[in-house]
């Protein structure tokens, strides 16, 4: 796939942040989106925008919280009433920071079902589809986070490793079969992610060194369009991914512990938490 006109793109998480951008350089592409998230508001103005772009494809929202029991199945019923889904992008996802034996047991369960529960279910639910007409892409967004364990960001990175596991098992079961999957690792990026999840005052720190959204958002759509197996947008996060992956596990979260623990003087220098 080297461009998106009429292609359909299902993207949640599409009201704020790196989702908001996406379905931006996505509309003016041309694709046909279907958006999902929560807030209807921001979901229709988003929407609304795209339609005003020229050469925008059709935009339908759905407003649904992925969390909820069903809502995923309801969301594909719709969607795929509109036409074949030609890509899916699983970006929603939150994050939690903290202490994990003292972490809202309710707020860590929904993050386990929006990360990991909901993209699962929705990539179930579009590939039979896909592999019988022999074309489409599952896009997951993970997170650098994901490739290492990362204390204080415990579960949000654990789900995130799932994601990056799950997208390139899958990427090996689907060979061959005309239907890709990419797997994006954003490092991290100035979104409304850290206005979430119990991010303490090195939220301002994170933020200071995030990359822009937009960027990140153009970079994903790009590296889409190539049939990237993973990509790691932006050239510094690219580098620190190499030794990511190189470094023993054991160190690496080690050093994290160090820098993240509640109460640490700073984390200045270290790569971004997401
Ligand atoms: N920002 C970073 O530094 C960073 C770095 C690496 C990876 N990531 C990953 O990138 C993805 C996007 O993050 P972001 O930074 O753009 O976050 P964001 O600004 O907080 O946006 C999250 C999006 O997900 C939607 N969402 C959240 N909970 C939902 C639910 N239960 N049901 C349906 N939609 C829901 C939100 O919309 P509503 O609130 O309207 O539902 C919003 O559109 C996430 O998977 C995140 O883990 C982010």
């Amino acid at each position: 796939m080297t461009n998106f006109a009429n292609k359909t793109v299902l993207l949640t998480g599409a009201s704020g942040g790196i989702g908001l951008e996406m379905a931006r350089v996505l509309g003016r592409e041309g694709a046909r989106l279907v958006l999902i998230a929560r807030s209807v508001d921001r979901l229709e103005a988003v929407a609304n925008e795209i339609r005003s772009m020229p050469g925008a494809g059709a935009v339908e929202t759905i407003s649904a919280d992925l969390t909820r029991a069903g809502a995923c199945d309801e969301i594909y019923r719709k969607a795929a009433g509109l036409g074949n889904i030609d890509v899916l992008i699983n970006n929603a996802g939150v994050g939690e920071y903290g202490v994990f034996a003292e972490q809202d047991a309710g707020a860590v369960e929904q993050l386990l079902q929006l990360n990991i529960n909901a993209l699962t279910r929705l990539t179930r639910l579009v590939l039979p589809s896909m592999i019988a007409r022999r074309s489409g892409r599952v896009v997951n967004i993970a997170s650098m986070a994901g490739f290492q364990p990362f204390p204080y960001m415990t579960v949000y990175a654990a789900s995130k490793a799932y994601v990056i596991d799950f997208s390139f098992g899958l990427y090996e079961e689907l060979r061959g079969s005309g239907v890709g999957v990419t797997c994006i690792c954003p490092g991290t990026t100035r979104t409304g992610f850290f206005d979430r999840g119990g991010f303490d005052h090195r939220r301002g720190e994170f933020l200071g060194m995030g990359a822009n959204a937009a960027d990140v958002a153009h970079e994903c759509v790009r590296a889409i369009a190539a049939g990237k197996r993973l990509f790691v947008p932006g050239f510094n996060n690219r580098m620190a991914s190499v030794f990511q992956r190189l470094l023993p596990a054991r160190f690496l979260a080690r050093m994290l512990g160090k820098f993240m623990k509640p109460g640490a003087r700073s984390m200045k220098g270290a790569q971004g938490p997401t």
